[in-house]
């Protein structure tokens, strides 16, 4: 008992064993070989490696951001004072984006609990309008702030050949413009903009979370904006934290139906069926928050997912954590068991027993690793 409680603190990058051999199998591409075949020695080579690796999941996987100059206002159109029985202060904040060539805004509520001087904040990429999804009260007692931004704002989750809100915002072509989860992780990042000119949030705290499609857009978030101090996915699967090699349930040729396509770029679809052949896989997205914090949460009995390939997702980005001087993810030489989660490095883990769901036991193992690293 001692000893496996030792264990749970080891680093999963210092196992030479079962871990290593799981990934082994999967035949994944290397996270630390540059394009100019040299290997990734210092922290500084990791910071070149980062570069290249953003380029090319924007290029082949989730499409480019707009790159025009741009400037975020966050007017307040409306604000209640008493949010949950007055625990709280509620603001609509309209975000209003401009660039040299365009335009556009999306709403945001921004709910702030009361008797803090500055709160650590969760922006949450919401699938309905309600706050957090309607678990707003509990991360409020919990002394956490929700800005919570519902998707179909930003743009709707159908096939509209980019005709609706943000995706009007700038040109496309077919090959390596963004899609839509994308579009949904610009949008928290204009939320971040919005929140660093707020006095009652901490700046140096502010996470970006979301579920399901909406995990796999925050993953894209804290990818790109390492504003983001924590990068939160909740059983985001394909395309989201699982590596796609050998992965069971959800695969390319899956998204690639009329009612997710939209959610990438036009070149990720060349790896239909042809996963092995993709120049990354799921462990690059996870290793672009190396030197901040992420969190995977998983579920035991979320298939189509692949908990398995989340998990290993970890495993295989610690590398890249160990490069920018941290641990990465810290458990024991072995897959998780339902019910178990790893808080100690800077890869946090959970594998909740269950379906495909975003609940309280989530959310509670989230604000715990928070409090645990104060991030
Ligand atoms: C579908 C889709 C998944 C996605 C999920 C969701 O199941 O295949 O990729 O994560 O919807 O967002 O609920």
């Amino acid at each position: 008992m001692e000893n496996s409680k030792f264990r749970i603190d080891e680093p999963v990058t210092s196992f030479d064993g079962f871990l290593k051999r799981e990934l082994e199998v999967r035949k994944l591409p290397s996270l630390l070989t540059m394009e100019s075949g040299f290997s990734v020695q210092s922290k500084e080579d990791w910071e070149k490696r980062r570069e290249e690796i953003k380029s090319l999941l924007c290029r082949e996987f989730a499409g480019f951001p707009c790159t025009f100059p741009l400037e975020t206002e966050g007017a307040v159109v409306k604000t209640d004072e008493n949010a949950f029985g007055g625990k709280a202060v509620t603001k609509t904040v309209d975000v209003r984006v401009k660039s040299p060539f365009s335009y556009v805004s999306f709403p945001c509520t921004v709910t702030i609990p009361k008797g803090m001087e500055q709160a650590p904040v969760f922006i949450y990429l919401s699938f309905t309008p309600a706050i957090a999804d309607g678990l707003g009260e509990e991360i409020i007692d919990n002394g956490f702030a929700i800005a919570s931004i519902y998707y179909q704002d930003v743009t709707a989750d159908r096939d509209d050949d980019f005709s609706s809100g943000v995706a009007r915002f700038c040109k496309r072509n077919s090959f390596d413009s963004w899609g839509k989860l994308q579009m949904w992780g610009w949008a928290a990042s204009r939320v971040l903009d919005v929140l660093l000119s707020m006095s009652e949030i901490d700046s140096s705290r502010i996470a970006v979370m979301g579920h399901s499609r909406l995990g796999k857009a925050a993953l894209l978030a804290g990818a790109m904006d390492t504003r983001f101090s924590l990068t939160v996915s909740n059983n985001s699967g394909g395309g989201g934290a699982a590596i796609f090699r050998q992965k069971t349930g959800e695969h390319i040729c899956n998204l690639a139906g009329k009612g997710s396509r939209f959610w990438f770029c036009g070149n990720f679809f060349q790896y239909s069926n042809k996963e092995e052949e993709m120049p990354f896989d799921q462990h690059f997205l996870l290793a672009m928050m190396a030197g901040r914090h992420l969190y995977v949460c998983s579920a035991s009995e979320d298939e189509w997912a692949d908990p398995t390939s989340e998990f290993l997702a970890c495993a295989a980005a610690s590398e890249a954590f160990v490069s920018a001087g941290q641990s990465g993810l810290c458990c024991e030489d072995r897959h998780p068991e339902p019910g178990e989660w790893f808080y100690a490095g800077e890869i946090g883990y959970h594998l909740r027993k269950g379906t495909h769901y975003l609940g309280r036991e989530d959310w509670n193992h989230v604000m715990n690793y928070r409090r645990y690293h104060q991030v």
